[in-house]
């Protein structure tokens, strides 16, 4: 049986137009999406949009359409944001296809067969924009205590969600399960909530129509995040359980989601999910949030950032790079145009680009482009060698631990360590003496090789720099690829190398 993976993305609402902070969820997943299929995983990589639910007809609405008018028309500014970003998903889910709506309704129906959902009434403070149940006590001044925003006071009839009866279950699998929440901020966060005990949940309602029945009982409609959460098994076929995708792929490897919704992630969903009998994801990773110049993002603000706008300015590649090394995965980050352009400059510009063009020119202008011979290795290229596999080796924990960051400053250390080979061995001053010929030589194959394998290692997070460099380097197809391609030593001698365009202009501020 091959290796699977399976990796999701939070669904989106479609109240909102895609922002820096959606871009980031999806990005890091992409990475993570291509880095286990270069290591010859098959990989399902899910995104998809959040269509109903009280938010969604509020917004429809207020813009003088149906709700469905607006998803179709939203939908299209996400598809095509990751279109333009590279971004590989397998499947797109929208919450409104009847896949999906059938699919919710077989869940319920399970649930609810196997005795954990029962008819009640409900008298709460509900908050519309973050779709979530308060009881008074919680509430900060009569508002919500997660947004601050006001609440409103709804009575009536509601299915519930035995919710109550899984908290030592769920205690008990998240101290079984070390790895379960990530990171451990947010596990114990997760494990004080549930120890303080779990209430019933309200999973249906009837002041509104914009969701899916609640089969049997067309009064109610689905509660949005019960509906949403069950996206992770239509999309893969449930309730078609003998063969296809819903047997190959669950239970997720990963679910990544940002830090907001990490209850719903981690104490709805695996209740959901044991109560129908079904298993549970093998990991929730919670990223932290990005503010922008020290403020958080909102559209009363008008500081929303719009990735459309800064793809357009400085290129997909650059702004996939800053997101994922500019910030640890699961802590805050503030986004800024200055770290961003000095980021391009040093990281990219001065870094990458420049070892590139040093050594194609070099190459050139010694070799005429054709790759030497690498002989008789001195000190200083075994422990420049060296470092390949090594790295290669952290890259891997890195990226199994989702520390983009660290994977990226890995890379980085050795792009650093490439172009100190250049300044230590001097190529220009062995280029003068015909006697220090095979030297150079040896220099110039190990310089190549080393960009050869940074352009392997860097291409899941920028597969657009990876490619250009590959081709430069007119590397084969075999050993153009992370599986199987990142040993050192398999570009051959005779290979007529290009001469490298700029990759990444310096930006003037
Ligand atoms: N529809 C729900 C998710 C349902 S998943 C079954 C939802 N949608 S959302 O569109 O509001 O948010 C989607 C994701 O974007 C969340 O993971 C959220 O954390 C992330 N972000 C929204 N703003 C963000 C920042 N400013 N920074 C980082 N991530 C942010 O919640």
């Amino acid at each position: 049986m091959s290796k699977r993976f399976y990796i999701t993305t939070p669904i989106f609402y479609v109240n909102d137009v895609p922002h820096i902070g959606h871009a980031y969820t999806t990005l890091a997943c992409d990475v993570l999406a291509r880095y286990k299929r270069a290591r010859g995983f098959e990989v399902f990589f899910l995104t998809g949009t959040d269509e109903h639910g009280q938010k969604v007809e509020k917004a429809a609405l207020a813009n003088g359409e149906t709700p469905l008018e607006l998803a179709d028309r939203v939908v299209k500014r996400f598809q095509a944001l990751w279109d333009k970003l590279d971004i590989s998903y397998t499947d797109f889910i929208r919450t409104t296809q009847e896949r999906h709506k059938n699919g919710v309704q077989d869940f319920f129906r399970r649930v609810q067969d196997r005795g954990d959902i029962y008819l009640g009434e409900y008298e709460d403070w509900y908050c519309t924009p973050c779709e979530t149940f308060w009881t008074e006590t919680q509430l900060l001044d009569g508002c919500c205590p997660d947004c601050g925003r006001p609440t409103e006071k709804i009575k009536e009839a509601s299915y519930f969600f035995r919710m109550s009866a899984y908290q030592q279950a769920l205690i008990e699998h998240i101290e079984a399960n070390p790895d379960f929440i990530q990171p451990r901020s947010r596990r114990n966060e997760i494990l004080n909530f549930v120890r303080e005990g779990l209430r019933d949940l309200s999973i249906s309602r009837t002041s509104f129509s914009w969701g899916i029945p609640v089969p049997g009982d067309e009064r109610h409609v689905i509660y949005v995040w019960f509906d949403a959460l069950t996206n992770y098994i239509t999309a893969l076929g449930y309730p078609k359980d003998e063969d296809g995708d819903f047997k190959a792929f669950w239970p997720a490897d990963v679910h990544v989601i940002g830090k907001d919704i990490t209850r719903f992630h981690c104490v709805y969903w695996p209740t959901f999910l044991m109560a129908a009998g079904l298993p549970l994801p093998k990991k929730v990773f919670a990223h932290g949030w990005w503010t922008v110049e020290g403020k958080k993002m909102s559209k009363s603000l008008q500081n929303v950032v719009e990735p459309n706008m800064l793809i357009d300015r400085y290129g997909i590649d650059a702004i996939r790079y800053f997101l994922l090394r500019e910030v640890p995965f699961g802590l805050d980050g503030d986004f800024s145009h200055s770290a961003l352009v000095h980021r391009i400059n040093s990281d990219l510009a001065n870094d990458l680009g420049n070892l590139l063009s040093r050594s194609t020119a070099m190459l050139s202008k010694y070799f005429d482009g054709l790759l030497p011979e690498a002989a008789a290795p001195e000190g200083v290229d075994e422990a420049f060698v060296a470092r390949f596999p090594k790295a290669v080796r952290e890259m891997d924990e890195q990226m199994v631990e989702l520390a983009f960051n660290k994977a990226l400053q890995t890379i980085w250390s050795l792009v650093g360590a490439a172009n100190k080979y250049i300044d230590d061995t001097a190529p220009w001053a062995l280029a003068k003496d015909p006697a220090d010929r095979p030297r150079l030589g040896a220099v110039m194959y190990n310089l190549i090789e080393a960009v050869r394998v940074i352009a392997l290692l860097v291409g899941p997070f920028m597969p657009g720099t990876a490619e250009k460099i590959l081709q430069t380097l007119r590397c084969e197809e075999a050993i153009s690829s992370l599986a199987g391609g990142d040993r050192w030593g398999l570009m051959k001698p005779g290979t007529c190398v290009d001469k490298a365009a700029p990759l990444f202009p310096r930006i003037e501020e």
